[in-house]
């Protein structure tokens, strides 16, 4: 277990929402507002000068990526990239993992890692002596930053992480989106979780037993059983994660968000979100919907929570 934030970022590694509290949320999510001015009004910011952060990333990605390296320039700091260094870097020669990033960190104040392997980013921790590792996805794990977005945008809508309905839908066995968002919902009380997926992408049992403790559950598999409710978030199926396309090809667009999905079921505050890339289960036709975040705040505040938090953990707000 990687160690609690309990009000204190500074130098910590971010890989889990189970290092965080409500309070520490209250910390991050008020800086995200200052951070949000600070970008909105192209302020030149010096909040990161003489910083740099490696940006170490083994999977395709736009929005972590790209978010990440805006957020350390809006704030004056720099950054090493490394993208694919399976084939561009001394991996490719054979290096291991460990070396790689104790060969980085050398050159930083923070790495940022994404990786396909679930635990690479604990791994990572262990292996760096000197820097914060911040996990940008770690295979099939958790996707800290993502879910600490998702929850920033679901409080700025209804100004509470509590006794809220949320419906999941998609990949929720593959899906580290939902698995780091359950465990945010599941630090504040009384709300009630929906998830609907094809029966092969249930969650994995043992997160059932883990999340059933603090939350309400309802798996549903059917789109009739679709709750008004406060969020609906959807998924993409991860190709990447199934060994056999034909497989993927079951269930890849088994359920789909509509004009009249949204028509029939959603309330008129019903927030309508996804981490992105859709690639099908989202009609565009709902792109315009006004509870449509997921193009809106949802993305540029990626940006703002990466600000906040890249600056809390150098020790810098
Ligand atoms: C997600 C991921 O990489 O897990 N993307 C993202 O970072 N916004 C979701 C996905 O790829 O399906």
């Amino acid at each position: 277990m990687p160690s609690l934030i309990n009000g204190n970022f500074k130098g910590k590694d971010i890989i889990s929402l189970d290092q965080f509290t409500p309070s520490d949320l209250k910390i991050l999510f008020s800086q995200t507002d200052k951070m949000k001015k600070i970008a909105m009004n192209a302020k030149p910011s010096k909040i990161l000068n003489g910083n740099i952060i490696t940006l170490l990333f083994y999977e395709p990605s736009s929005r972590t990526f790209g978010s990440f390296s805006a957020a350390i320039k809006q704030l004056g700091g720099q950054t090493v990239e490394i993208i694919n260094p399976q084939q561009f870097s001394s991996v490719a020669k054979g290096e291991t993992f460990e070396d790689t990033i104790r060969v980085f960190e050398a050159y930083c104040d923070a790495i940022v890692l994404r990786h396909p392997q679930e635990g690479s980013a604990k791994a990572a921790s262990d292996a760096a002596f000197f820097v914060p590792i911040i996990s940008a996805g770690d295979g099939i794990g958790e996707h800290p930053t993502q879910a600490l977005l998702d929850l920033y945008t679901i409080h700025e809508k209804f100004k509470r992480l509590n006794n809220l309905t949320l419906l999941f839908t998609g990949d929720i066995l593959y899906g580290r989106t939902v698995h780091s968002l359950l465990r945010g919902l599941s630090l504040f009380e009384n709300n009630t979780v929906y998830l609907l997926s094809p029966k092969e992408l249930k969650l994995s049992r043992g997160d059932y037993e883990k999340f059933s403790k603090k939350l309400k559950i309802v798996e549903i598999d059917n789109e009739s059983q679709i709750p008004k409710g406060d969020v609906w978030y959807w998924t993409r199926v991860q190709k990447e994660r199934f060994s056999n396309l034909s497989k993927y090809n079951k269930v890849k667009t088994k359920f789909t968000l509509t004009p009249e999905l949204v028509k029939k079921y959603a309330g008129k505050n019903t927030i309508l979100m996804h981490p992105l890339p859709r690639v099908g289960e989202i009609d565009p036709r709902v792109d315009s919907d006004p509870r449509a975040l997921y193009l809106r705040n949802q993305t540029r505040n990626g940006m703002y929570v990466r600000m906040a938090l890249i600056g809390l953990v150098l020790g810098k707000l």
